[in-house]
């Protein structure tokens, strides 16, 4: 194949456009997702995806949300609850962020978060970011409920 001029590139382009289709179906499920948690549980205010930056493997891009538009399209791990949960892998739930000294204000409006790692093969590759205006709460239904769907979308990371 080396020798045929063009088809090195052909294929990369090829391989791209593949990726590209991917990553669209992805987000378009994840949107969905957000839609029906946001739609359907009364405190779930702010519900979204990040994604583990696939070049670094060090920090958070946001992916498909719904709510309020948010400044922190990037998080380095170790940084606020999200960046807590990445670097720790645990689920992280603050029943109030006005406790929380590691916290990355995203609307004044939000009074707790909870943050689920969603992790592939034992490595973590992204996690469910949900944000309420109500004073905690969070119950280990939630945490549940929610680590079962990040069970379900593993996969599609
Ligand atoms: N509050 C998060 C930042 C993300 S926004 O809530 C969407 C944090 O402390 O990491």
């Amino acid at each position: 194949m080396s020798n045929t001029p063009g088809f090195n590139g052909l294929l990369k382009v090829i391989e791209q456009m593949i990726n590209a289709h991917r990553n669209d179906e992805r987000d378009r499920i994840l949107r969905k997702i957000c839609v029906v948690l946001e739609d359907e549980v009364p405190h779930y205010d702010w519900v979204g995806f990040y994604l583990v930056d696939p070049d670094t493997e060090a920090e958070l891009i946001l992916g498909p949300y719904v709510g309020a538009p948010t400044e922190h399209t990037r998080i380095p791990f170790g940084k606020g609850i999200c960046g807590q949960a990445a670097a720790t892998e645990n689920t992280f739930i603050v029943q109030d962020v006005t406790l929380e000294t590691n916290y990355l204000s995203c609307s004044p409006d939000v009074r707790s978060e909870i943050v689920v790692p969603i992790l592939k093969e034992g490595v973590i590759v992204g996690e469910l970011d949900i944000d309420s205006h109500a004073l905690a709460p969070f119950t280990e239904e939630d945490q549940a409920f929610l680590d079962a769907i990040c069970a379900q979308v593993a996969p599609l990371l």
